[in-house]
């Protein structure tokens, strides 16, 4: 492996996606950045630092005369104002300059936040991106979005702040849990639904590699979906219009992950809101039968839940039309009209999102049955 794919803003180069399998490379390639700052602060939490942020520092010193490490506690609920606030104050407390950088070491949670640092310290400075799981690797470590959780909605609070690098070493995918790992797979299974029929066949054909994690398999797996973001972000980086697709399986997707207090992991929302979205466009005539039970049943092997208990489906629906996805219009939805070929609907009603939400919601007496 090792490669490399430019990521446009305007149609001008902006920023690197380096694809390799250690961090030997990362020294190098911050250096070449030829960055005017002398400090470097690593963002990370209290899982990835200890495995990874010695040997991130030792690659950085190449390219900074000092390096230092902010670490926050791990979990979706330190992905606040107060974190960020206490990694502003660190960065003030060792004095960083506009010209200083960030960067992000973890998964999206840390992503999100450090990016988030960066795009409001002294009116935003440079932080480069080196994600750590294969959701961060493949989503949220593409296209500038950063942001916080706020008052318990999902990324209520943030700004686009486009990264000047992101180093994905794909060996650091070895240290994820499994379930961690294959909360990815919903992000990766959603570019084939909304974009590539074809990747999506190949996911299946190489779901064997994907569950061992095969060095060759992983890495072009990785490597497709980033090209499939960079594709929609250099048309669309502010989500005016297609970027919107990538909210496939979002919108209830996110109702679920704050209705169950963030106890299940983001992926696994997804899949639940991506059954729904696949209900709801079979039952507007544009996906056959055939094709929702499919698409449903593709979730199960990559250990993905397809079913919820104990939800209150009208609580749900609250939650869906305060997310920040909705406008006065209504709620935006994306739906697909084939596998590889998604379409923003504004036309979702609520009683098509509460039969969807039936079909993923069991009651403990359906269990019983
Ligand atoms: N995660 C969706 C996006 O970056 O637009």
């Amino acid at each position: 492996m090792s490669s490399v794919l430019n990521v446009k803003l305007n149609k001008k180069p902006c920023y690197e996606i380096m694809f390799e399998k250690s961090f030997q490379a990362l020294g190098p390639a911050v250096k070449e950045l030829g960055f005017a700052g002398t400090k470097c602060c690593i963002i990370t939490d209290s899982s990835v630092g200890p495995l990874y942020a010695e040997k991130v520092t030792n690659q950085l010193k190449k390219a900074f005369k000092e390096v230092y490490t902010y670490t926050f506690e791990a979990g979706e609920e330190n992905k606040n104002l107060d974190v960020v606030r206490d990694a502003l104050k660190f960065l003030v407390e060792h004095k960083f300059n506009r010209k200083d950088v960030i960067a992000a070491v973890g998964g999206g949670v840390v992503g999100d936040l450090a990016g988030f640092t960066a795009s409001l310290y002294m009116r935003g400075i440079d932080f480069i991106q080196i994600p750590t799981t294969l959701l961060a690797c493949v989503d949220s470590s593409v296209g500038g979005k950063t942001g916080v959780d706020f008052d318990g909605y999902k990324n209520m609070i943030g700004a686009f702040k486009m990264p000047r690098l992101v180093y994905i070493n794909t060996s650091t995918l070895k240290s994820l849990t499994a379930r961690q790992y294959y909360s990815g797979m919903g992000e990766v299974l959603k570019y084939g639904l909304i974009m590539d029929g074809a990747f999506y066949e190949w996911i299946l054909e190489n779901m064997y590699g994907i569950f061992d994690l095969k060095a060759d398999i992983l890495g072009e797996m990785i490597e497709r979906c980033c090209e499939l973001k960079a594709r929609v972000v250099e048309q669309d980086p502010f989500e005016t219009g297609l970027r919107r697709t990538l909210n496939f399986g979002h919108t209830i997707g996110h109702a679920i992950e704050k209705y169950k207090n963030f106890e299940l992991m983001h992926g696994e929302c997804v899949a639940l809101g991506s059954v729904c979205a696949a209900y709801i466009s079979w039952k507007k005539g544009m996906l056959d039968m055939e094709d929702f039970y499919e698409i449903r049943d593709m979730f199960v092997p990559f250990n993905l839940p397809i079913t919820i208990t104990d939800i209150d489906p009208n609580d749900i629906i609250e939650l869906v039309k305060s997310d920040k996805k909705a406008t006065d219009k209504g709620v935006s939805f994306c739906l697909l009209k084939k596998v590889g070929k998604a379409v923003i609907s504004d036309d979702v009603t609520e009683q098509e999102m509460l039969d969807a939400i039936g079909q993923i919601h069991f009651t403990e007496d359906d269990a019983k049955e």
